[in-house]
């Protein structure tokens, strides 16, 4: 039975001093009996949180890192000063990242091989625009983004790492996947790993969906067999993150 993951993804929102008051005010009503959470945040709030964290078992996740070692990459974080940090986990791939920032495939691989070498579990994250739900062609889409990301990744990490589904039209629309809509494309991910390396492998991954996940829709996707958890945006700014991770509680 895979445990559910609950991450909170603050993307460039909370100054220091509000991350502090926010985890201040989050802490006492969270445990990680039955399921595990994670707060990723902006890098400059990374020691604050670990600092506030400490004893919870809450673990802290990085939004972004560079996969070169060190050196003249101004602006970038290595894993190394991750590891120092204590952090745990990084979100890699985030749509976000490859449309802004421009982000391809080789460059996401690149990072997920070094999150590994240095020991922090990469949340990769996939999903299709609106257009390419409406060609039809979304599982094929992720499919080849699952392939090019993993690339050169062992069976032993990808059993450890962590999948977000994350459909680009339901991030921050308020418009979310329904449950099936998420299940069959976490399905078919869970089935490509599977292709990919052994059905052990992919019984072991956790699948998170991401895309509008509020404290209302967050039930319904937990019922499902391949959600085991969610990557929350705007909902994990607010007291409302709570609820959803009680509601993956309720679904252990
Ligand atoms: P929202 O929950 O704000 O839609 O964001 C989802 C997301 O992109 C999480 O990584």
């Amino acid at each position: 039975m895979r445990k559910k993951i609950i991450a909170g993804n603050w993307k460039m929102n909370m100054t220091p001093t509000e991350a502090r008051d926010l985890l201040e005010l989050l802490k006492p009503s969270l445990d990680t009996k039955d399921v595990d959470i994670l707060f990723c945040v902006p890098a400059i709030d990374l020691l604050i949180a670990k600092e506030l964290l400490a004893g919870t078992g809450i673990e802290v996740g990085a939004q972004n890192m560079y996969f070169e070692e060190k050196g003249a990459y101004t602006g970038e974080i290595s894993a190394e000063m991750l590891v120092d940090a204590g952090v745990s986990y990084v979100i890699l791939g985030h749509s976000e990242r490859r449309g802004y920032f421009k982000e391809d495939d080789e460059m996401i691989n690149k990072k997920v091989c070094k999150a590994f070498e240095s020991g922090i579990i990469p949340i990769l994250c996939c999903g299709e625009s609106m257009e390419q739900r409406e060609e039809g062609i979304t599982l094929e889409f992720i499919r080849d983004q699952i392939v090019k990301d993993l690339a050169g990744v062992t069976k032993d990490q990808v059993a450890r790492m962590i999948i977000a589904y994350e459909p680009i039209w339901a991030i921050g629309t308020g418009k979310n996947a329904t449950s099936d809509q998420a299940e069959e494309v976490c399905a078919a991910i869970r089935k490509e790993i599977a292709r990919l390396y052994d059905d052990d492998t992919a019984q072991s991954v956790r699948i998170q969906y991401g895309g509008s996940v509020k404290s209302n829709n967050a039930p319904e996707l937990f019922t499902k067999a391949n959600i085991d958890g969610a990557l929350v945006g705007g909902a994990s700014l607010r007291s409302e993150f709570i609820q959803i991770v009680n509601s993956a509680k309720e679904n252990s």
